[in-house]
C-alpha cells in the first residue's frame, strides 16, 4: 500500500516537472517576439551604444524596423524558428536565441565584423527623443579663408572604421612623413566617428579609453609639421552610436579649438531625429558660428550626403566643403558613381568651397591599379578634395605611386580653382577637361566600361587651339606629334589623364 503511493507519488512528480519544463521553458515553444526592444553593445573603448527594435511576428516571419542612429531600416528576410531569430536590415545580418524578454544576439556589420550585443524588451517604443532645440534665423557666415585648393590628407573612415586609436593615429602620421605623402601636399590628418566617450557635469565632452589625451596626440601630429582634424554631428549621436554636438555646439567648437584640433567632420546622422532635411542649412550655420567663434581657424567639412542641394548654401555656413553622394565603397561601381553625381556641380566650386564626392578608396584593396588610377583621376578633374583613406603604415608601392603621384595632385590643386565639366559621352567613354592657371587644360578620358577601347580626342573638337605641349600625367611623359589630338587607348575602368599647354 505505502509502496503504490510511493509510486504514484513519484509518477505525479515526473508529470509535473514535464509540464514545468513545457510551460516555462522558453526554448521548446516558439516565442513571440513582437514588440520593442532595445538593444545595447559595450564596446572595449568604454561606450555602451544603442540601438531599437521595433518587431511584428507572424507565424515564423519576422517584420519590423532596426532603428539605428542615421536611419530607420526596414526588416527583410526575418524569421523566428523555435528560439532561433535573425534578420537583415539594409548592410546589417542579425541572428542569435531568444530567452523569453532577452535576445542574445551577433550584429554582422561590414564595416566592424561580427558584434555580440544583447537585447531587451521594452513596454514602448523606446527611441530617445530629446527635445528640440530651435534653429536659428539664417545668416551669412563669413569665410574663413581656409582651402584655397581642395583639402588633402587622411582620414580613419574608410579602412579602420571603428579601429582607431592613438597609437594608429600617431603611426599614420609617422607614416604620412615618411611615405612622402607629406611632401606631395597631403596635411591633414582627420580621425572619424568612434574617439568620443562620455560628458562630464559640464558637459564637456571626452575622448574615449582609445584617446587617451587629445591635446596630447594633437601636439604629436603638429610637431610632424601635419594638421589634424576631427568627427562630430549635429544630431545627439553619430552615425557609429556615439556622443554628438547636439546643445553642446559652441562648447565642443570651443574644446576642439583648445585641443588645437584643424578641421571638423560634421556629419548629419542623428539629427534627422530632430530637424527636418529643409532644416540642414540652419542647424549646419550653427556649427559654422561656432567654428568661427572658438577663434581657431578650422576646415570645416560638411557631411549629410547631397541633400538639400548642399553645394548651394554650404559656403554660406561656413563650409569649405560638402559632400555630393552617400558613402564611397571600394569598387569601381560606386566610385564612378560618386564621380558622375558631380556632372553638373561645377559652378559651386571655387577656391575655399568645394563639393565632395567622399573619400578615396585608393590602396584598399578591392579594385585594380587601373580603378584606383581612374578614381584619382576623376577627382582631379573634379577638384576634389583628397582624403586618403588607406592604411599609409602598409600600402604598395604601387598605391603610394598612385597617391603620390606630383603631376596629378598639381591637377587637383590647380590654383584657378575651377572644377572640371563633361564634355562628351560616348557609350562607356567620357571625355573631361578642366581649365589650370596660364591657359593649360587638364583633359581626361574615362572608360567606364570594362573593355579596352582606343579613343580620339582632337582639340578642335574640345575647342581648345595652339595647343604646344601635351604630356601624360600617369607616364610622366611628354606625347610626341601631339599637335592636333589625343589618340590612345583607354583600358576598362582605367583613365587617361593629360595636360595641355597652350601658346597665349
Ligand atoms: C557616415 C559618413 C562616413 C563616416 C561614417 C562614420 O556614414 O558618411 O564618411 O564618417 O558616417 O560613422
Amino acid at each position: 500500500m505505502i509502496t503504490l503511493t510511493l509510486r504514484s507519488i513519484v509518477r505525479r512528480l515526473g508529470l509535473f516537472a514535464v509540464f514545468v519544463s513545457l510551460c516555462c521553458n522558453p526554448s521548446l515553444f516558439a516565442a513571440d517576439v513582437t514588440g520593442h526592444w532595445r538593444v545595447l553593445r559595450h564596446t572595449d573603448d568604454g561606450n555602451t551604444l544603442e540601438t531599437f527594435l521595433d518587431l511584428k511576428q507572424e507565424g515564423s516571419k519576422l517584420t519590423g524596423t532596426v532603428l539605428v542612429s542615421w536611419g530607420d531600416l526596414q526588416i527583410s528576410d526575418g524569421q523566428v524558428d523555435d528560439n532561433k531569430i535573425s534578420f537583415t536590415a539594409d548592410v546589417f545580418r542579425y541572428d542569435g536565441d531568444i530567452a523569453g524578454d532577452r535576445m542574445n544576439l551577433t550584429q554582422h556589420d561590414p564595416n566592424i565584423g561580427a558584434i555580440s550585443v544583447s537585447a531587451m524588451r521594452m513596454p514602448a517604443h523606446a527611441v530617445p527623443s530629446p527635445a528640440r532645440l530651435p534653429v536659428p534665423p539664417l545668416h551669412v557666415v563669413p569665410n574663413n579663408g581656409l582651402a584655397s585648393t581642395p583639402p588633402m590628407g587622411w582620414n580613419s573612415w574608410n579602412f579602420f572604421h571603428d579601429k582607431i586609436d592613438d597609437s594608429t593615429v600617431r603611426q599614420i602620421a609617422d607614416a604620412m612623413v615618411t611615405r612622402g605623402m607629406r611632401d606631395v601636399g597631403y596635411a591633414y590628418v582627420n580621425v572619424d566617428d568612434t574617439w568620443q566617450g562620455s560628458r562630464d557635469a559640464n558637459g564637456r565632452i571626452h575622448p574615449n579609453k582609445k584617446f587617451p589625451d587629445m591635446k596630447a596626440l594633437v601636439d604629436y601630429v603638429h610637431a610632424k609639421g601635419l594638421k589634424i582634424g576631427i568627427y562630430s554631428s549635429p544630431g545627439p549621436k553619430t552615425c557609429g552610436g556615439y556622443e554628438g554636438s547636439y546643445g553642446h555646439e559652441e562648447q565642443d567648437a570651443r574644446t576642439f579649438a583648445e585641443w588645437g584640433i584643424d578641421y571638423v567632420k560634421y556629419d548629419w546622422c542623428s539629427a534627422f531625429r530632430i530637424y527636418h532635411d529643409s532644416e540642414m542649412r540652419a542647424v549646419y550655420q550653427k556649427m559654422g558660428d561656432a567654428l568661427r567663434e572658438s577663434g581657431r581657424p578650422m576646415v570645416y567639412s560638411l557631411c549629410q550626403y547631397g541633400k538639400e542641394d548642399v553645394w548651394k548654401w554650404g559656403k554660406l555656413v561656413g563650409g569649405n566643403l560638402w559632400r555630393t553622394t552617400n558613402d564611397i565603397e571600394d569598387n569601381a561601381l560606386s566610385m564612378f558613381r560618386n564621380a558622375e553625381a558631380e556632372v553638373d556641380l561645377a559652378p559651386w566650386a571655387e577656391p575655399g568651397h568645394w563639393n565632395d564626392p567622399d573619400m578615396l578608396e585608393t590602396g584598399n584593396g578591392s579594385m585594380s591599379a587601373d580603378e584606383y588610377r581612374a578614381h584619382m583621376t576623376f577627382w582631379s578633374i573634379l577638384a576634389a578634395p583628397l582624403i586618403a583613406g588607406n592604411d599609409l603604415r602598409n600600402m604598395t608601392q604601387e598605391t603610394r605611386a598612385i597617391l603620390t603621384n606630383s603631376e596629378v595632385i598639381a591637377i587637383d590643386q590647380d590654383a584657378l580653382g575651377k572644377q572640371g565639366r563633361r564634355m562628351r559621352k560616348n557609350g562607356n567613354v567620357e571625355v573631361w577637361t578642366r581649365p589650370l592657371v596660364e591657359g593649360a587644360v587638364a583633359l581626361a578620358i574615362f572608360n567606364l566600361g570594362v573593355t579596352d577601347t582606343p579613343v580620339t580626342v582632337s582639340w578642335q573638337d574640345l575647342g581648345i587651339s595652339n595647343v604646344k605641349n601635351v604630356r601624360d600625367l600617369w607616364a610622366q611623359r611628354d606625347l610626341p606629334d601631339a599637335g592636333i589630338q589625343y589618340s590612345g587607348t583607354v583600358k576598362g575602368h582605367g583613365a587617361q589623364l593629360v595636360r595641355l599647354e597652350t601658346r597665349r
